[in-house]
């Protein structure tokens, strides 16, 4: 393991200077970052001091340095979990043999297409969000958001180091290509569905950054498992940063349920809009909107992609030596419950091809602890009021459930109905042009949005009450 070097243009841990042809290569393609950052970052904010945390080791001290950085100046670096000693792939076809050093030829452009989808969400969701500082409602909200948006830019550097290291020219070029590529852009947009959907305003930051980001935390965990240890390395410290992402959503929802509760109580739940806050049916819609969008990130339900994925020991399981005993996952079978002859019933599946679907199942676990804990502090709070996860089969967009019309709980609808009620379940324009009503800067040392409470502390043990964005 090479020593953190914090000394250079790039801060790494990968013995960058011993290496001219990566780091010369690296240092060419730095400059069309900054340029993009500049450009697609956080838009008004470029030349301002915001408290923010860097990496400079990948121990748990290396996390502890916090100070004002003008953002292109971020010193995004490049860091890989340390080895661990003669480690075996963990499952699929070449389960028990040594983890990969270098690309399997045979699994080149698996691999290549793996590490590049992952890639293109990071920037992406910087550029979605790049518009959000001019509505923040403290800057303490203010500085979460930038502190997401340097980490999803240091999160493509590292996946940009395995593209220049390990796929030579074609590396380079998806390189390129990821700073080419635009949220939303009909010509040339990114890869994956929710990474092209505007986040226009802060509810929806924080629904993003529960659910979408936590798609993110899936993704990087089956990654973790990868039987090609550099990048199993890498997302292995990534997931460190995707940690507080979560926070801020989860806890950014809880805020507005807090401020919600006290609107209510003091006018009446019917008066909490025309009181300046988000009533809990707009909030269940959003709920709605990105939770089923981050749910369609996981694919296909059967999908010999996923097949291939886990067979060539590229992309595992959740806590794959945890939480399974057969890690070849050649005869089991998935009981995939599927709408026929309109009533749901199930097929079987052969497991292999069901990884999307053990990955989603995962993951939809995981967010409806999420909802417990927002429905707990409503409870704590003394309001009757409860969030609900909608079923997996509500208004998707890909996989075998697009084909037909849900309701939020799961039970087929024609599309009558679904036409008729869609309002219902998901942000409607007059709920959209609501909440933009709601988005006004408070950029004002101590001072908080009416829509939403302040949170219980403050980052590094500094009080709500500090500057966490200091304007130029
Ligand atoms: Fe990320
Ligand atoms: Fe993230």
């Amino acid at each position: 393991m090479s020593k953190v070097d914090l000394t250079s243009a790039i801060p790494n841990n990968v013995g960058l200077k011993d290496d001219k042809r990566l780091q010369r290569a690296l240092e060419k393609w730095q400059p069309g970052y900054i340029d993009w950052w500049k450009s697609m970052g956080p838009e008004g904010f470029q030349g301002d001091d915001v408290f923010l945390r860097t990496a400079i080791s990948v121990d748990r001290e290396g996390w502890a340095n916090f100070g004002y950085v003008k953002m292109p100046e971020y010193r995004w670096g490049i860091f890989l979990n340390e080895a661990i000693p003669d480690r075996t792939v963990g499952f699929g076809d070449h389960y028990g043999e040594p983890a990969f050093q270098t690309v399997p030829g045979e699994y080149r452009n698996l691999l290549r297409r793996l590490i590049v989808t992952q890639a293109d969400t990071e920037p992406a969701s910087v550029e979605q969000q790049r518009d959000l500082g001019a509505t923040a409602p403290s800057l303490y909200d203010a500085r979460n958001l930038f502190q997401v948006n340097v980490e999803e830019g240091r999160h493509l550097w590292a996946m940009v180091y395995l593209l220049h290291t390990y796929f030579g020219r074609d590396g380079r070029d998806e390189a390129e290509d990821l700073l080419r590529r635009r949220s939303g852009d009909p010509d040339s947009p990114r890869i994956l569905g929710a990474f092209n959907e505007p986040i226009a305003d802060w509810l929806s930051f924080f629904m993003f950054t529960t659910f979408t980001d936590r798609d993110g935390k899936f993704q990087l965990l089956a990654l973790a498992e990868s039987g090609f240890d550099p990048l199993s390395r890498t997302c292995r410290f990534m997931l460190t940063e995707e940690a507080h992402h979560m926070f801020v959503g989860e806890t950014g929802i809880g805020r507005i349920l807090k401020r919600t509760v006290e609107l209510a109580r003091e006018h009446g739940p019917e008066n909490v809009r025309e009181n300046g806050g988000i009533d809990f049916a707009t909030l269940q819609k959003y709920l709605n909107f990105w939770f089923t969008v981050s749910v369609d990130l996981y694919g296909g339900e059967q999908s010999s992609n996923a097949a291939d994925f886990f067979g060539s020991g590229l992309k595992g399981r959740y806590q794959e030596a945890r939480r399974y005993e057969d890690h070849v996952a050649l005869d089991g079978i998935y009981q995939m419950p599927v709408l026929s002859d309109g009533r749901m019933t199930t097929e079987e599946v052969p497991l292999r091809n069901a990884m999307n679907e053990v990955l989603r199942d995962d993951y939809v676990e995981d967010c409806g602890n999420v909802v417990k804990r927002w429905n707990k502090l409503l409870e704590k709070e003394g309001s009757d009021e409860r969030l609900v996860l909608p079923s997996r089969r509500f208004h998707r967009a890909i996989g075998l459930y697009s084909k037909h019309d849900f309701d939020p709980e799961g039970n087929p609808v024609s599309s009558d109905e679904w036409e008729s009620r869609k309002r219902e379940w998901l942000p409607s324009e007059e709920d959209q042009a609501f909440i933009k009503t709601l988005m006004y800067p408070v950029h004002e040392v101590g001072r908080i949005a009416n829509w939403i409470a302040p949170p219980v502390k403050g980052i590094k043990d500094k009080p709500f009450e500090f500057e966490y964005v200091r304007r130029a």
